[in-house]
């Protein structure tokens, strides 16, 4: 049963929504699922903007054929080639192959990559600029690369000031019947998985979302649609700033993750004591989290909420605590910056876990650490406690 719904006179959704899917790219836990959004325009002519991953593709074949009826599909614009929004592309050209595909040059041999070769493929490139007119609206293109892959375009309607922006202001979370954040809870229940899929899938790009985001200051925008989760028609200010602070890798909050990585405990246990004397010290809302529980997409998202990170980790086999040493390499990875940084470090003979941290954490962008480093032998001992005091007053003060 098809289950496409209006979002203006001519628009509609008719994504899909996947709320079995474990790991999605096969690394991130989506417990609360995800949508995949593809939109239909009936305008004079017919335009479909981006398809869904194979795994919704039935339900979304079906809202095509429905809502188009007897009608031809005359164009499908692809604004990104990855296989979560073009699974089902395969599938659509077969079935309308009067369609003429609308995309880059780039994404046309990622057609040809991922499909083989269609022979009878009719496609249209577009650049920075160029327009297509279907009736009532001029859609405009406008590049994006590497938000999220060098492909990218997002695409602007004049007609209704629509902003088809395809990764970007994208979330993880399933929709569940309201469309529009608007209708949802978001900040209370919704942000924390934005900023997740932010940080983890685009944050490494940061240049090049601000490339996007100062392009689309230019354009008058009443409604933002991304290819996953909410559409955004009010209060999109709001979350434009929550990009402008991950895209500059700005902290969003003044606040204190500390995550720890321990084997039997001392470690933690200092972790805990710091994390005390923050809390003496009146810092709020202090975090703190075992990386072997937390899955790093999470820690991840909070390092970019955070103005202030602290490791401590006990040395492990000459080495920084593995997942320790997974969180901080991912942080890399994401071109994390502009944080200051507290270190405690655990070794029963050769504690080499901190400067190792200090090591990755040095190789980062205007990555602040603050003294004293603290260096526990086994277990934290009384006589370290004026150390420990002294580092979380070195936090507070810089807070
Ligand atoms: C498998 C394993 C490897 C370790 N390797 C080292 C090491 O190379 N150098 C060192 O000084 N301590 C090493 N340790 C000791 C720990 O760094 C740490 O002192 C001990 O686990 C106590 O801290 P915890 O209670 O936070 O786990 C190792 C411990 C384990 C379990
Ligand atoms: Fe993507
Ligand atoms: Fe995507």
């Amino acid at each position: 049963m098809y289950q496409h719904r209006a979002i203006t006179e001519d628009l509609y959704w008719i994504g899909g929504n996947d709320r079995r899917l474990a790991l999605f790219e096969n690394v991130y836990p989506i417990p609360r699922g995800v949508s995949y959004n593809a939109y239909l325009l009936m305008d004079e002519k017919t335009v479909l903007l981006d398809t869904v991953d194979k795994s919704v593709s039935d339900v979304f074949l079906e809202n095509l054929e429905h809502l188009l009826g007897e009608r031809q599909l005359d164009y499908v614009i692809v604004n990104h080639m990855e296989p979560d929004h073009c699974a089902a592309l395969g599938q659509v050209l077969h079935r309308y192959p009067e369609a003429v595909v609308v995309c880059t040059q780039k994404a046309l041999d990622m057609i040809g990559q991922f499909f083989g070769a269609f022979p009878a493929l009719r496609s249209q490139t577009v650049k920075e600029g160029d327009t297509l007119t279907t009736g009532r609206h001029t859609l405009s293109f406008v590049m994006a690369p590497m938000v999220h892959w060098p492909e990218v375009m997002v695409t602007y309607d004049a007609a209704d000031k629509i902003l088809f922006s395809a990764d970007a202001f994208g979330t993880f979370g399933a929709l569940g019947g309201n469309l529009f954040a608007d209708e949802i809870p978001f900040e209370s229940q919704w942000l924390e998985d934005a900023r997740r899929y932010y940080t983890n899938i685009v944050g490494k790009y940061g240049p090049q979302v601000q490339a996007l985001l100062k392009k689309a200051a230019s354009l008058e925008i009443q409604m933002l649609c991304p290819l996953h989760g909410p559409i955004w028609r009010e209060n999109i200010g709001w979350f434009l700033d929550k990009y402008m602070h991950w895209s500059s890798y700005t902290p969003e909050e003044s606040a204190v993750m500390i995550a720890y990585g321990s084997v039997y405990g001392n470690t933690e246990a200092a972790a805990f004591l710091l994390a005390s004397r923050l809390a003496e010290r009146g810092v709020r809302n202090v975090l703190l989290y075992d990386v072997s529980v937390t899955h790093p997409s999470l820690l991840v998202a909070e390092a970019f909420r955070c103005s202030h990170l602290i490791f401590a980790s006990a040395t492990y086999n000459a080495g920084i605590f593995p997942c320790m040493e997974t969180l901080l390499l991912e942080l890399k990875a994401h071109s994390l910056k502009n944080r200051t940084i507290g270190l405690l470090d655990n070794g029963t003979w050769a504690a080499t876990a901190g400067n190792q941290m200090r090591t990755v954490l040095e190789s980062m962008q205007n990555m602040t650490i603050l003294e004293p480093v603290i260096h526990i032998k086994s277990a934290l001992t009384e006589a370290q406690l004026p150390e420990l005091d002294a580092l979380a007053d070195a936090v507070a003060a810089s807070l």
